[in-house]
């Protein structure tokens, strides 16, 4: 599949990409790897010398546009600014009958910019960067959109769409955490319980559920030293996030699907606030 109904839809626009931090540039980079025209990509970030450094490591350089290109012009915009930062794109009508995608954890549809007067919003929950640059990610979506699915599927990644808002708070904690779960778990010398993950999924009304678990059973490293893996996972634990809250509750010996409910606990507390 490639961009067939994107391409129409952006009618010569480009698609911006409004923040360039990790998943941004793994965005960037793995739009232009599966055909996607350079000439219609355009980046905008704060102007952090780290992020114009990386920009150029990965070769996205000649794709870096002013805020306004990106704001003004992009016919499909994909929001990528950390939570804490979701009024940044800021409140001026976007160009007609376009397109904005948030990648943002925890910030509901209605909270966006613009949402409120009429803006188009899809919310995407996808895993972390180095699967959809590794082309083996997974990503929920809310509500459907044949574009958006149509890019997210053209760059491999599995879609979960999902039935209601409200499932993200679920999908985030026992979809791209799960990798991570299952490698500390099993780290303790634990084994995993398939079908109990799976009843846990089905609870909370994740669909094809079991995908997933395959999914983080195939993705998640194997065969790291001891001490790659003690990095691997410290790495992936922001401070007060939702895997951090998962791995507390490992850590303290609960069983796992309590401990990936905690996580999904800490996912509604960070929603609200
Ligand atoms: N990383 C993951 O694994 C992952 C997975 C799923 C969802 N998400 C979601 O994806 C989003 C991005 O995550 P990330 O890890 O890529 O964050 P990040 O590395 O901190 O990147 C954030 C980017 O936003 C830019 N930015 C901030 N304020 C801006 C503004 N006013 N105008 C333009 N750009 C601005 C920053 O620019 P500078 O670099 O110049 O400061 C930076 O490039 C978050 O909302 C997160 O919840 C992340």
């Amino acid at each position: 599949m490639s961009f067939e109904t994107t391409l129409p839809f952006l009618g010569g626009a480009p698609l911006g990409i409004f923040g360039a931090g990790h998943l941004g540039r793994a965005f960037a980079r793995a739009l232009l790897a599966s055909g996607f025209p350079s000439d219609q990509l355009a980046i905008c970030h704060r102007g952090s010398p780290e992020t114009t450094q990386a920009l150029a490591a990965d070769g996205l350089s000649a794709q870096v546009a002013s805020r306004e290109t990106v704001t003004d012009r992009s016919r499909i915009l994909f929001y990528l600014v950390r939570p804490q930062s979701y009024l940044a794109l800021g409140d001026q009508e976007p160009p007609k009958e376009s397109l904005r995608v948030s990648f943002l954890a925890g910030i509901p549809l209605a909270k966006l910019p613009g949402a409120a007067s009429g803006a188009q919003w899809v919310r995407v929950m996808p895993s972390s960067p180095d699967t959809i640059l590794g082309r083996n990610g997974i990503a929920a979506i809310y509500p459907a959109h044949p574009v958006v699915a149509e890019i997210l599927s053209t760059l491999k990644l599995r879609l979960i769409p999902l039935a209601r808002e409200e499932d993200f708070h679920a999908f985030t904690a026992l979809g791209p955490c799960l990798p991570l779960a299952l490698t500390l778990w099993e780290s303790l010398g634990k084994p995993i319980d398939e079908p109990e993950l799976a009843a846990l999924g089905k609870r909370h009304g994740l669909p094809d559920y079991g995908a997933v678990i395959t999914w983080a059973q195939e993705v998640r490293p194997r065969d790291f030293s001891d001490a790659d893996q003690e990095t691997y996972l410290r790495q992936a634990a922001t401070p007060g996030g939702i895997t951090e809250a998962i791995f507390n509750a490992i850590r303290a010996g609960v069983s796992l699907p309590d401990a990936l409910k905690k996580g999904i606990e800490r996912n509604r507390a960070l929603a609200q606030s």
